[in-house]
């Protein structure tokens, strides 16, 4: 058993500072799971001189990475600056120099994961990053540990903090645009000063793929997902959707179908009673469908300092753990099936529709014609007059379950036509949920 075991922290932000100070609060509880003390023995800044009044472990800073990655007595390089580089670099060069990693960077494994699991399995290191997705959710060890012995078929998730406390507040008052919401969600510190990464589902997008690429032992990358973020979204779609009996959720889904993945982001009607339609602000949820398990739900905060620190003190325990008692660490996904993404054309799902047409006789028949004549079934069809817009009209469409490619062909062949003024939106409608499919009721013999 060592004396201690050494930590180097890389990154003092928000996350950063909240894990040093668990760290140093909690080092007796530590000690007594893990076998020995666990220390933070430097942490890397860019600026030693920034006044960090909230810190309150005596760690000692430096500004050169190379001091802490040489290191001999740091055992475990805690990598939470965020980013793709020099972050890469950096965590490479731990791993070749037979350092552990425990990382909450879901840019870095999004893009890098399969190549930095196998350096560090050649290696012999671990490299841990439940806090990557879901914050302080565990879904990361519940898909690798728990519950590896499902064959899972789909990962359903509402995994971005900052657009579900947007939509949640578009949903609940009908005065509040995207740009009042935005600006409520930075007030509050949950969007970041460029909000891009989260409304436009790159971070959920980044997400996803590490989830996908567990949950169907294969590879996703992030540039595979489809990705479409919220920022089309208005006021009008919240009341429609309201109206239709649906909630509007930034949706991150991968299902494995036909052989293929599909893995996609985007806003999407979800029915009132689908299990994600609850999940609101700023929490977070994953539902995974498997063989064995049926359906599992995981649900809580999805960001946040302590939250998040939460998942990487406990990666930073289960590493250390190992070490101190001299066991052979896990190697973990590196595996793949080479099941391949399949593209959003072939997509089929249901879908609405927002158009603004000019009011003139004969102009519902060229739509239906344009639906029909590409074999899109309607499913529903409500017209409104708006004053405020003279001799235009709203159009709302739902469709039958359709074909992505038809679909898109037909929002084109609506947008030449002279009748119409704009295709609003479109927004995919969601009812898959093995949960949803039953009523929520559990599967039972013979499902
Ligand atoms: P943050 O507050 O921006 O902190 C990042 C820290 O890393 C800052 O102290 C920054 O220094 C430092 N840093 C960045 N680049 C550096 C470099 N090249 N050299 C030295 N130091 C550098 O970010 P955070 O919110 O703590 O997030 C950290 C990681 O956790 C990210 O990967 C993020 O995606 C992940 N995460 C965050 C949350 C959350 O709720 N915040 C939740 C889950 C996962 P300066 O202070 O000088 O800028
Ligand atoms: N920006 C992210 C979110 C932080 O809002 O969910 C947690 O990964």
């Amino acid at each position: 058993m060592p004396d201690q075991i050494s930590i180097g922290l890389m990154g003092l932000g928000v996350v950063g500072v909240s894990v040093a100070n668990a760290i140093d609060a909690k080092a007796e509880v530590i000690k007594a799971r893990v076998g020995c003390p666990v220390v933070v023995s430097r942490a890397l800044v860019r600026d030693i001189g920034a006044v960090r009044s909230n810190l309150r472990n005596s760690v000692e800073l430096t500004t050169d990475p190379d001091i802490i990655l040489n290191d001999p007595e740091i055992a475990i390089i805690v990598e939470l600056m965020g980013g793709e580089q020099p972050t890469l670099d950096y965590i490479n060069q731990a791993i070749s120099n037979g350092k552990h990693v425990v990382t909450a960077n879901k840019e870095v494994l999004a893009k890098h994961g399969p190549e930095l699991f196998k350096a560090a399995a050649d290696k012999g290191v671990m490299v841990r990053f439940e806090a990557s997705v879901g914050g302080g959710i565990p879904i990361i060890g519940p898909l690798m540990n728990d519950l590896a012995a499902n064959d899972f078929t789909a990962v359903n998730a509402v995994i971005n903090g900052t657009t579900n406390y947007m939509l949640t507040r578009m949903a609940s008052d009908s005065n509040l645009d995207y740009q009042m919401v935005l600006k409520e969600a930075r007030d509050r510190g949950y969007a970041e000063a460029d909000p891009s990464a989260d409304v436009d589902g790159i971070d959920a997008a980044f997400k996803l793929g590490i989830l996908a690429s567990i949950a169907f032992h294969c590879t996703v990358r992030d540039t595979e997902v489809f990705r479409e973020g919220i920022r089309r979204l208005s006021p009008a779609d919240f009341a429609y959707a309201s109206e239709l009996g649906y909630t509007i959720k930034l949706l991150a889904t991968a299902r494995r179908t036909h052989g293929r993945i599909q893995a996609r982001v985007h806003p999407a009607f979800l029915p009132e009673d689908h299990p994600l339609a609850k999940v609101d602000g700023v929490y977070n949820a994953v539902e995974l469908e498997g063989d064995l398990v049926d359906s599992a739900m995981f649900q809580g905060p999805g960001a946040g300092a302590e939250p998040t620190t939460s998942a990487v003190l406990a990666d930073i325990m289960a590493e250390a753990h190992s070490i101190a008692n001299g066991e052979r660490l896990p190697v973990h996904m590196s595996d793949n099936n080479g099941l391949v993404v399949e593209p959003i054309d072939d997509l089929e799902t249901k879908y609405y529709l927002r158009l603004r047409v000019y009011d003139r006789p004969g102009v519902l028949a060229q739509i239906t014609t344009v639906f029909g004549d590409l074999e899109v079934s309607l499913a529903s069809f409500i017209q409104k007059e708006v004053g405020e817009l003279g001799d235009v009209a709203e159009v709302v469409i739902t469709t039958y379950v359709a074909k992505e490619s038809a679909v898109q062909e037909a929002v084109r062949q609506l947008e030449a036509l002279d009748s119409v003024s704009e295709v609003s939106n479109l927004v995919r409608i969601e009812e898959q949920s093995a949960s949803l499919a039953r009523g929520g009721q559990p599967k039972r013999e013979g499902d």
